[in-house]
Order: structure tokens, then sequence, then C-alpha cells
């Protein structure tokens, strides 16, 4: 059997001693990009002094220009940041928490991004309400639990839009008009959805949104976006100060300080590399692998099999027996898996519950799918 768009795999360099399950957590970076990283690189390199003081600005904004359209943005509405990580400590420290605020987020959330608002509304005084939802709760159910847990002194809903752990699609949309009317702000940490979903950035008009290139867009890592809505500007500013702080969003995060802009400016080639297979191909490519993977899962773990997993995104969830030890057990048995059966994938824990988390991209052969399913009920053993 083979997948479609198969050819595509000798885009990427990966060890070829290694099956690749694990696209979702760091993302890979097709050869043709790497040779427009190493391009840009040399040039730096070549006479440093020329290109941070007179060639990266042009260079950005034209970065930025070709990111935004593939954003359907317009350029300045947009800010270049290395990560999500980033992006969401940028926002919730400029947030203007007040002692006695509240923040809402989902039990859901990405550890990190979930610390970083721990910490920011922390040391306002503001505190930090986590809402447990169920995981198998529909877009009405969502929304209804946080309705339900907005109060007078609710401030900002953090949300994601494709969670990490449970590779779940989050009604964003709904959640965002909820928030406008209720006068909540809304930071969407959308660090899975650029190349996996089209978002209409406007019509959701967060407060502030974030994704990640160097997940499915396959940037080199450290390119994301940050969003700021107009309304924020003025206040959100970048963590670190730089030469151009006076200046209006987003130029104030376009050079903080001398760092390597490689991965932005590779971006443009990665999008391009997508776009000539075409997004919607590449999308139903992956979504098959993934499938197909999942499924020989399930059937190795003795489970039920056919059923499509509840969200079309290239991550699929399958259910792991108790492996009692919390994130620690999760990563020693990935460990294991890479380490001992040659195959990486993403071990995860949600609510108690252990899960592995199976991806597809171009990249992957029903081998990888196969080894992966051969290795796993040996590595829960072990
Ligand atoms: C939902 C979510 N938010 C944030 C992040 C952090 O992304 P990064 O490591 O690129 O900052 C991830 C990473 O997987 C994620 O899944």
């Amino acid at each position: 059997m083979e997948f479609d768009l198969q050819s595509a795999a000798s885009a990427w360099s990966l060890d070829p001693g290694v099956h690749h399950c694990n696209h979702g957590s760091y993302g890979a970076v097709p050869l043709a990009v790497r040779e427009v990283q190493k391009t840009i690189l040399d040039r730096v390199q070549s006479n440093l002094v020329k290109f941070y003081a007179r060639d990266a600005a042009p260079a950005i904004a034209a970065a930025r220009a070709d990111i935004a359209r593939f954003l359907d943005q317009q350029p300045s509405q947009i800010a270049l940041v290395r990560n999500a990580t980033e992006a969401a400590s940028t926002v919730l420290s400029a947030f203007p928490w007040q002692s006695g605020d509240e923040a809402i987020v989902l039990d859901q959330a990405y550890g990190a991004v979930l610390m970083a608002l721990q910490r920011a509304a922390g040391a306002a005084g503001a505190g930090v309400r986590v809402l447990t939802v169920p995981l198998q709760a529909d877009p009405e159910q969502v929304l209804a639990q946080v309705e339900a847990a907005i109060g007078p002194r609710t401030r900002l809903l953090l949300v994601d839009h494709i969670t990490s752990a449970t590779a779940r699609i989050l009604p964003v949309q709904a959640l965002a008009d909820l928030c406008r009317a209720r006068g909540v702000a809304i930071a969407v940490d959308a660090a899975h959805a650029p190349g996996t979903l089209d978002t209409d950035l406007d019509a959701l008009d967060a407060d502030f949104w974030f994704g990640n290139l160097h997940k499915w867009v396959c940037a080199p890592p450290g390119c994301a976006v940050l969003r700021v809505a107009p309304r924020w500007q003025g206040r959100i500013r970048p963590l670190i100060v730089s030469w151009r702080e006076p200046e209006d969003y987003p130029a104030p995060w376009d050079m903080l300080g001398t760092v390597d802009l490689s991965a932005w400016l590779a971006a443009p080639a990665a999008i391009a590399f997508f776009e000539s297979l075409g997004w919607q191909r590449v999308r139903q490519a992956n979504l098959a692998r993934m499938h197909y993977g999942r499924d020989l899962l399930l059937e190795a773990l003795g489970q039920p099999t056919g059923a499509p997993p509840p969200h079309s995104v290239p991550m699929g969830l399958v259910p792991l027996p108790d492996l009692q030890g919390g994130r620690s057990a999760c990563a020693a048995l990935q460990t294991r898996l890479g380490r001992d059966f040659g195959v990486e994938t993403a071990i995860t824990t949600h609510a108690g519950a252990y899960y592995l988390r199976v991806c597809g991209q171009l990249y992957n052969t029903p081998a990888d799918y196969e080894a992966l399913a051969r290795a796993l009920p040996q590595a829960l053993r072990a």
C-alpha cells in the first residue's frame, strides 16, 4: 500500500533508521527549506554588518509579507516571534492584570503556557481558574462551561485552538464571540493551527492569537506569529526591549538585538513548498496517514478500530493503559520507544488518562506505523 504524495517523503532528510511518528512536537524541515536557510546564514556570515545594519529590516519585511499573505492578513497585523511559548509569555506578562482579576483556562491548555499565565496573573494578585472539560465535550458543552464560568472579575480566557496532549479542536470562534459579548479578552494558542486549519483571523478577532510555523508549515524551528488586535497594540510590548521599542506594532518585535533571523527568512520557502503540492491535498494525505496509524495501534492494543477520530487534525489519540506516574511515566515510555525500538512518538497524559498521540506527515510511510504498532505492546510490557 502507498499513501498519496508518498514520493514527497524524499523532500526530508530524516534518519531512515528511525520511524518518525511525532511531527506535532517539533515539526521537521524539508531539505529545500534547509537549503534556503543555509544560503541566508552564509549571506549573513559573508558580511554581518551589511546584513544586520542594512539588509535585515527589508528582509524581515519581505518575509512578513509572505507569511501575512499565507495567513490572509496584512503585514501590519502580525508580529514575528520565535515560538508559541514566547508569544504566550509576551502577551500574558504585558496584560494589565489587577489584583482580584480572574483568568479562565481549560484544563487541556499546554503546560508551559498555563504556567506563563499563572506566573503573570499571580504576580499581580490575579487568580487563574482552570476549567475541567470532559475530553468528549462537544463545542456547545465547551461554550456552555466557559459561559457559566465567566464572572464579574473575569478578564481573560486563554484557549488552545488545537490541544496538544489530546489533539482536539476547540470552538475558538464561538468562544471569541462569547468573550467579546461579555467584555472578556481572549488569547488563542493556535500553536498547531497554521498549515492544519484555515482560520479567518479577522473574523475571529481574538485579542491575541499566536501560531507556530515550525510545526505544520515546516519552517525552521524559531518561526511563529503573534497577532495582537489593534485595540491592544499600544499596550502589548515584546518581552525584550530593543532599539525599535519606540516604533509602532509590529516593528518592536523585529530585531530583539543580534539574533538568528534565518528561521523567519526561510519560512516563505516552507510555505511555497506546501503550496506547490496543494494544501488541501497535503492535509488529506496527512490525515490518511494518521488514520492508518491510529487504526493499527488500536488494533495492536485490542481496541475497536474504524471509527474516525473526532477531529480532523493530523494527530490522533490512542488510549493507553494506566501508566501510573504522570508525565515522567509518559517520558519513560516515549524514551523506550525511541531508544529501544527506533520509533519516535508522543505519549501524553490528561486528566489521569494516558494516550499515544500519533501524527501524519508526508514523510510517513505505512512501515512507520506498522513498526510503531509492533513496538507499542512490547514497550508497554517492558
Ligand atoms: C498548544 C501548544 N501551545 C504551545 C506550544 C509550544 O510551542 P513552542 O515549543 O514552539 O513554543 C505547543 C507545542 O507543542 C503546543 O502544542
